[in-house]
């Protein structure tokens, strides 16, 4: 076995990493690579098949204190770490069972005309501009306003919940991040105490009373899901809608075929998604056990994560795999990941993609680049994947 080498930090890593997945898919579908800047060793699925068997193994696990129960203990893990995307059942199901009504597809559908609402209003603010920065002015709003109104945070709040979010992703100086998580469950710890004083329609106040009822939530795990949920609502669907824009707008056969038939909407999102998923990478996965998975030798303890973005391009289940087609029929892709922590956010996700970007072409028909394609620069991010700004012309 060779270790790979990948510099996910780099910028020329995320300026084109499915050119990096073409060359390694073919030879490698399970490698230990070792990521340059961060000096970390790991293991990487990078076909579609080994992706989906990583996260449909329950030997992969993902709850560090069960494979390091000497080093992470309740007190030095961050909330966010105690919520749903980083537990195995039981503990999984409890806490994924507690917000999972709220996001069923028959419910999220019930919002359609609150997003398209939310849509227009951002629309309505730009349209006296000619140029604007598509994420800062479109993509970024819509999420939020959807997932704080979900939520039940108040609207003169949600700039605040932008900057925490940013901090939880993009890990830079700790002591910043640690003082920025001390703000942010300060400002929870308030917001909570008000829903409990005046409990409203929302999840928030679904939740405490779940809270209330003393051995189904703990405080921490509150505070942890409401993390989720805030850098989930944030830090993906914007770029859904920003890496759909850009994927329309450089195949104009494409977007013209979306122009004569809207109902392709919703196909065009699933193809979005898979093309350039606004996630890379699967969150940390842990080997439970020695034992060996596709002819390597795993050891308990080894640290695992799958590439989304390469499943979605392997041609051996997508067929002209890195281009982009609309009317795509099948595309079982794996950008919401798959098996007990498939995206709980995903038909909400679907719904704002579909009703953010028709709202925009009906709104703009004219929108376009106002920028050289070479100038527009990608997020150095670990999971996510999207531009760092995004000039267009409206009109
Ligand atoms: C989990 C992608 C939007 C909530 C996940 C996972 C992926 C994903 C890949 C699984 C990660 C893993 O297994 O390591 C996306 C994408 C989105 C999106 C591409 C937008 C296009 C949302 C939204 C919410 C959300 C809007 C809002 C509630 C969650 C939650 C989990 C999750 C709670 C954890 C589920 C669990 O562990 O059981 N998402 N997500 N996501 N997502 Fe999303």
């Amino acid at each position: 076995m060779t270790t790979q080498s990948i510099d996910l930090f780099s910028n020329e890593f995320h300026q084109n990493p499915y050119h990096y997945y073409q060359t390694i898919r073919p030879h490698h579908s399970f490698a230990k690579v070792n990521f340059v800047s961060g000096g970390q060793s790991s293991w990487m699925a990078f076909t579609y098949e080994t992706a989906e068997a990583v996260l449909k193994d329950d030997r992969f696990i993902k709850d560090m204190r069960t494979v390091f129960p000497n080093d992470i203990t309740n007190e030095n893990l961050p909330p966010i770490a105690q919520s749903m995307l980083f537990a195995d059942p039981p503990n999984h199901r409890r806490l994924r069972s507690l917000v999972q009504s709220g996001f069923t597809p028959k419910k999220i559908e019930s919002f359609r005309e609150r997003i398209k609402e939310i849509a227009e209003e951002q629309a309505e603010l730009m349209s006296k501009k000619d140029t604007i920065e598509f994420i800062e002015d479109y993509a970024f709003p819509i999420p939020i306003r959807v997932i704080c109104e979900l939520i039940g945070v108040p609207v003169e709040d949600q700039e605040k919940f932008q900057r925490w979010s940013h901090a939880i992703v993009d890990i830079g100086d700790a002591e910043q991040y640690e003082q920025i998580m001390s703000e942010f469950i300060q400002y929870l710890d308030q917001l909570i105490q008000q829903k409990k004083e005046f409990p409203k329609n929302d999840l928030l106040s679904d939740l405490i009373k779940a809270e209330e009822q003393g051995d189904r939530l703990t405080t921490k795990e509150l505070h942890g899901i409401i993390m989720l949920m805030i850098v989930a609502g944030h830090e993906t669907t914007v770029n859904l809608i920003s890496n759909g824009l850009l994927a329309l707008l450089t195949h104009p056969s494409q977007l013209e075929l979306l122009k004569k038939e809207p109902s392709l909407y919703k196909q065009a999102v699933e193809e979005i998604l898979r093309y350039n998923g606004p996630v890379e990478f699967s969150t940390d996965r842990w080997a439970n056990e020695d034992f060996l998975f596709e002819g390597q030798q795993v050891k308990k303890g080894d640290h695992v994560i799958v590439s989304l973005a390469s499943a979605g391009h392997d041609p051996n289940v997508f067929a002209n795999a890195d281009e982009f087609q609309i009317k795509r029929e099948q595309s079982p892709h794996l950008a919401f990941g798959k098996g007990i922590h498939y995206c709980l956010g995903a038909p909400l996700a679907r719904l704002e993609g579909e009703v953010a970007l028709q709202t925009l072409f009906e709104k703009f028909p004219d929108v376009r680049l106002a920028t050289d394609l070479k100038y527009l620069q990608w997020r150095e991010s670990f999971i996510i994947r999207g531009l760092k700004s995004f000039p267009v012309w409206l009109k």
